[in-house]
């Protein structure tokens, strides 16, 4: 069976031992993660403080696949330079962040870097209508961001309304927050193609016990892929 579309899985470093990322990101890379997740969160936009960009800087000189940087910070705009030259692949900005997300989105393209709009649960589908020309990436968050480990939020009906409005442009959905791969399905026959997970993917593992890190992944990318062919058939 064809798949509609290639499902990633894209685990958050935010799970891992702060101690000792280097070696978490070559264990997840090594277990099969399609991209490297990484949560700036900077205590105002969001209650809970993570990293700047000189520690992006220093994982990606361990990210092999693709480092997807998701910024929960307010103002957005003076640091997109910074995490650019820190190495992010794919630069992610809240849509609540501030009032100018065209702008943010036009800068973070003037990197060269891939730019995306993140949608709490709150705001609704349509608040990325008229940005769609400058989005390579939609992540639509399933838990109130700021922290791993929450509860699942069902946004399935967003995720619809959000395929139906890109149509035929080349636009990930990407989902964040309480993946499993009991949550992994609903949101992939919704039309998600990307998922995050951390706490989910981490349980269980460690650098010296990686295998657990591949096994969670196979059986969220297994119960998505279920929910991928079940959508064209
Ligand atoms: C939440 C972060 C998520 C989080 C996901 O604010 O953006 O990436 O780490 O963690 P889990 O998969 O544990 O919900
Ligand atoms: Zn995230």
């Amino acid at each position: 069976m064809t798949l509609a579309r290639p499902i990633k899985i894209a685990p958050s470093i935010l799970s891992a031992d702060f101690a000792d990322f280097g070696r978490e990101i070559q264990a997840i890379e090594a277990q099969g993660a399609d991209w490297v997740h990484v949560d700036v969160m900077d205590g105002h936009f969001v209650p809970n403080l993570t990293f700047g960009p000189p520690a992006v800087k220093a994982f990606r000189k361990h990210v092999k696949t693709v480092m997807d940087v998701h910024l929960m910070i307010a103002p957005v705009d003076p640091y997109i330079d910074a995490f650019a030259e820190a190495g992010a692949d794919i630069i992610t900005a809240h849509v609540e962040a501030g009032p100018h997300i065209h702008r943010t989105l036009q800068a973070i393209r003037a990197t060269g870097k891939k730019a995306g709009i993140a949608l709490n649960p709150g705001t609704p589908a349509e608040a990325v209508a008229h940005l769609l020309d400058l989005t390579d990436l939609i992540c639509v968050m399933t838990v109130n961001p700021g922290f791993g480990g929450q509860k699942f939020i069902d946004m399935t009906a967003k995720i619809r309304t959000l395929r139906g409005l890109i149509g035929d442009r080349p636009i990930h959905i990407e989902i964040d927050g309480g993946v499993t791969p009991e949550t992994a399905p609903l949101v992939v026959a919704a039309g998600a193609d990307v998922l995050v997970a951390g706490s989910a993917v981490f349980k269980g593992g460690s650098v010296e016990n990686p295998a657990p890190y591949g096994e969670n992944m196979r059986a969220i990318r297994l119960a998505a892929e279920a929910a991928s062919g079940a959508r064209i058939a």
